[in-house]
C-alpha cells in the first residue's frame, strides 16, 4: 500500500505488482498469432571477410523458415550506428559480430538452424590488445559527452616538479561487461506500412529514429513500446543489433519474429566498459595540498567506431588544483564497439583519482577524508564556475561519524581476527547533473482522475512512480487519481534513461504540463468535455534557458571495511556506507536501492567483474554469468545508503539532482584502499584477485 502521495516519500512502485506476478510484459513476452523466432549467428574470425555462406544444411533443418545474411537481406539506409548496420556486407570487424540470421518456428529450431549455417572466411592478422605505447593511439577530438580530449591549466611541469611530495601512479582496469536479467530482446510486426517493435530499450524514441533511418520510414510509422525493461545499465542506452534483425526478419518473412540476444553472444553485442590505462600524478605541499594534477588516460574503440571513454574528467572538475593536465588517447582495436556503462567516464576515472587521493594521504601521512576536506572548492577548477551546490564535505564528514571513522589507526596490517586482516578506506563520489529537453501531456478526464503521458524509460529504477509523485504534487491531487503511460514512443518525445537525468528531465515536462493544465482548468467552467482538458508541454526553452554560470554536480563519500584471508588471499567486503548530496530525492524508497544498487556494482568492480581480452583468439573468454562475476547478495552483507539534504534553485522545479550512477562511483577506489589498509598492498589493477595479494 501506499503510505503517501507526494514526493520525497517512499511512494512503493506503481508496476510493482504486476512486474511480481508476471503480468507486467517484456520484450518478447507479447503473445502474438504466427510469431516466428530468430537466432543469430556470430562471425567466427576477428577480422576479415566472409568469401562463402552455405545455407542449405540450415534451411533443411525442421522448422526453418529463413537464414539471412549480407547475400540476401534487404539493404538498409545509413544508421547514425554503424554497429547496426548488419548483414549488409561481407566484412568481419571483430569475432563475434553477426553475420547471420536463422528464422524458423520455434528458438529451439532456429538455434538449431543457425549452427547449421556453414561460414568461410579470409582472416587477417587482427589486433586485440590495448597497450599505453599502442602505435595506433591518437587525440580524439572530443571524448564521450563532447568533453574536450585535453586541458591544460597552468604549468603542471613546472608546478609538479617544485611540489614537496610528487605523487606518479598508474592503474588499470579491465575491459568491463553489463549484465542486465532481461538480455538485449526484440520483437518486431510489420502492419502494411507501418511498423511496430517491442524493444528492451532505455529509450523508445531513439530506437524509433535509428530504425526510420535503417527502413527508409518516415518516423510516425514506428512504433517502439519499451513498457518494461529489466535492466540497462547503459548498454540498451543506444539500440543494438537484434532490433535491425527482428524488424528484417518480420519483413522478410511477413511474419512477427522475436528475438532475445543469447547470454553467450552478449559480451560481443551489447557493448562494453573498455578497459582504461590510467597514469596519475600529484604534487603537493607538505599540508597535503595539491598544487599539480596530470591524469592522462588511454583507452580503445572499435574499427566500427569511435568511442572514448572520458575518464580524465573527474579530475576537472573534483578537487583545487591550479596546475593541471588531463588528457585522453585513443586506438582502434578489432574489438566490439565498447559503449556506455554504469557511470561512463566518471566512473572508472574516479577510480584512479580517488586511489590517488589515498595514495596521496599515506605518502603525506595525512588522514584520507582531512586530505579531502583539505582541497575541496568552491569553484570547479576547470570551468571556473561556481557549483550551484555542492555537500562534499557535509558527506564525507556525516559519512566519517555514521561510519566509526574517528580512531582509526592508519597503519596498514595492524587489525587482524584469527587469519583474517581488517581495513577500511574511504573515497569521494561525484556525478555531473545532465537534464535534456522533454515532452509531456497532462490530461483532465471527464470521468475524474488524471492521465500524464510522456516517453519516460523505467529500466527498474521506479521511473514511472516518480513521474507520477511529480504529477501529483504539481496538481494538488492524491496519487492515486494519476495514471501514467510511459514506454512507448507514440507518447511525447523523451531522452533516454541514460546519465542520471531521466528524473530531472521527464519530471521537468510532467511539472511544466501539469501546471499548464492547472491554468487550464481554472479557465474552464462546467463539466469537462467528453474527451477531458489537455495541457502539452515542452522543457526546450526551459533547458536552454538554464544559466550556464553553474557548474551542477552531485556528490557522495564512501566508506568500506573489508577482510582479507592471509592464507587464501581473499578479500570480501564487510561493510559499505555512503553518504549523498544529489538535490532533493524525490522517493526515500526508489532512492535508496538506486544508491545501494550503484554501491553494489562498485563493489562488483573491485572484487569480482572482468572481462578477459583472449589476444590470439581475438574475443572475451567469459561467455555467461558462471564466468563473468557479478556480486550477489553473500558478496554484499551491509551496504547503507544516506543522503543530505540539499536545496539547490539552479536545477529544475523538483530541485532534484541524478542518483542513478553516482553509488557506483567511488565505491572501487573506497574497497581498494581499504584492502591496502588491512594488507599494506595497493592494488592498482581491478579487480582484486588473491594472486594480486598473494
Ligand atoms: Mo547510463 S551508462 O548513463 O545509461
Amino acid at each position: 500500500m501506499n503510505t503517501a502521495d507526494r514526493t520525497g516519500e517512499g511512494v512503493v512502485r506503481l508496476e510493482g505488482r504486476a512486474k511480481v506476478t508476471g503480468a507486467a510484459r517484456y520484450a518478447v513476452e507479447h503473445p502474438l498469432d504466427g510469431c516466428l523466432h530468430a537466432w543469430p549467428v556470430p562471425a567466427g574470425i576477428a577480422r576479415g571477410r566472409i568469401t562463402a555462406i552455405d545455407t542449405e544444411r540450415a534451411l533443411a533443418e525442421p522448422g526453418t523458415v529463413a537464414v539471412l545474411s549480407h547475400e540476401n537481406a534487404p539493404r538498409l539506409g545509413e544508421p547514425e550506428d554503424p554497429e547496426l548496420f548488419v548483414l549488409q556486407s561481407p566484412r568481419v570487424a571483430y569475432r563475434g559480430q553477426y553475420v547471420a540470421l536463422a528464422v524458423a518456428e520455434t528458438p529451439q529450431a532456429a538455434r538449431a538452424a543457425a549452427a547449421a549455417v556453414r561460414l568461410e572466411y579470409a582472416a587477417e592478422p587482427h589486433d586485440v590488445t590495448l597497450t599505453g605505447g599502442h602505435p595506433g593511439l591518437y587525440a580524439p577530438e572530443t571524448v564521450n559527452g563532447g568533453y574536450p580530449t585535453d586541458r591544460e591549466r597552468g604549468d603542471f611541469d613546472m608546478a609538479f616538479a617544485a611540489s614537496e611530495f610528487r605523487l606518479d601512479t598508474r592503474y588499470r582496469i579491465p575491459p568491463l561487461h553489463n549484465h542486465p536479467m532481461e538480455p538485449h530482446a526484440s520483437t518486431a510486426v510489420w502492419e502494411g506500412p507501418r511498423l511496430r517493435v517491442y524493444d528492451s530499450a532505455q529509450g523508445a524514441h531513439a530506437v524509433q529514429s535509428e530504425l526510420a533511418a535503417l527502413f527508409g520510414l518516415e518516423p510516425e510509422r514506428i512504433t517502439v513500446v519499451s513498457e518494461h525493461v529489466g535492466g540497462g545499465f547503459g548498454s540498451k542506452g543506444t539500440p543494438r543489433p537484434q532490433v535491425v534483425l527482428a524488424c528484417l526478419a518480420a519483413r522478410e518473412t511477413g511474419r512477427p519474429v522475436k528475438l532475445a540476444v543469447p547470454r553467450h553472444q552478449m559480451a560481443q553485442i551489447v557493448g562494453h566498459r573498455a578497459a582504461t590505462e590510467q597514469r596519475v600524478r600529484i604534487g603537493a605541499d607538505g599540508a597535503g595540498q595539491i598544487s599539480a594534477l596530470a591524469h592522462e588516460v588511454v583507452t580503445y574503440s572499435s574499427t566500427v567506431r569511435e568511442f572514448t571513454e572520458q575518464a580524465a574528467t573527474p579530475s576537472r572538475t573534483m578537487y583545487a588544483s591550479p596546475h593541471s593536465r588531463t588528457t585522453h588517447r585513443v586506438t582502434r582495436l578489432d574489438v566490439p564497439t565498447p559503449s556506455w556503462m554504469r557511470a561512463p567516464g566518471e566512473c572508472p576515472g574516479m577510480f584512479a583519482l580517488e586511489s590517488a587521493m589515498d595514495e596521496l594521504a599515506v605518502t603525506t601521512g595525512i588522514d584520507p577524508v582531512e586530505i579531502r576536506l583539505r582541497n575541496d572548492t568552491a569553484k570547479e577548477p576547470d570551468s571556473g564556475h561556481p557549483f550551484s551546490s555542492r555537500r562534499l564535505a557535509d558527506c564525507l564528514r556525516e559519512g566519517a561519524r555514521r561510519f566509526g571513522w574517528e580512531g582509526r589507526d592508519p597503519r596498514p596490517g595492524t587489525r587482524a581476527e584469527g587469519r583474517l586482516l581488517i581495513g577500511t578506506g574511504v573515497a569521494a563520489s561525484g556525478y555531473p547533473v545532465y537534464v535534456a529537453p522533454a515532452r509531456a501531456t497532462a490530461r483532465a478526464e471527464a470521468a475524474g482522475g488524471y492521465r500524464i503521458e510522456v516517453d519516460a524509460t523505467d529500466i527498474g529504477t521506479g521511473a514511472r512512480t516518480v513521474l507520477a509523485q511529480i504529477a501529483a504534487e504539481a496538481l494538488a491531487a492524491p496519487l492515486d487519481r494519476i495514471r501514467i503511460g510511459i514506454g512507448n514512443s507514440d507518447l511525447p518525445k523523451g531522452p533516454v534513461a541514460g546519465g542520471s537525468m531521466g528524473t530531472a528531465s521527464w519530471g521537468w515536462a510532467v511539472h511544466k504540463a501539469c501546471r499548464a493544465l492547472l491554468r487550464t482548468l481554472a479557465e474552464h467552467s462546467g463539466p469537462l468535455p467528453e474527451e477531458g482538458l489537455s495541457a502539452h508541454a515542452d522543457t526546450s526553452d526551459d533547458v536552454a534557458a538554464r544559466s550556464d554560470a553553474y557548474a551542477r554536480r552531485a556528490f557522495g563519500a564512501q566508506f568500506a571495511e573489508v577482510q582479507v584471508d592471509m592464507d587464501t588471499g581473499e578479500t570480501r567486503l564487510r561493510r559499505l556506507l555512503g553518504v549523498f548530496a544529489a538535490g532533493r530525492v524525490l522517493n526515500a524508497r526508489t532512492a535508496r536501492s538506486q544508491f545501494i544498487g550503484g554501491m553494489t556494482m562498485g563493489v562488483s568492480m573491485a572484487l569480482t567483474e572482468h572481462s578477459t581480452m583472449d589476444a590470439e583468439f581475438g574475443d572475451f573468454a567469459e561467455r555467461d554469468l558462471a564466468m563473468y562475476h557479478v556480486a550477489v547478495n553473500a558478496d554484499v552483507p551491509d551496504v547503507q545508503a544516506y543522503w543530505l539534504d540539499e536545496e539547490d534553485q539552479e536545477l529544475n522545479p523538483m530541485g532534484s539532482k541524478g542518483i542513478g550512477e553516482i553509488g557506483i562511483v567511488g565505491t572501487a577506489a573506497a574497497v581498494t584502499s581499504a584492502v591496502h589498509h588491512a594488507t599494506g598492498v595497493r592494488v592498482r589493477e581491478l579487480p582484486v584477485l588473491p594472486e594480486s595479494l598473494l
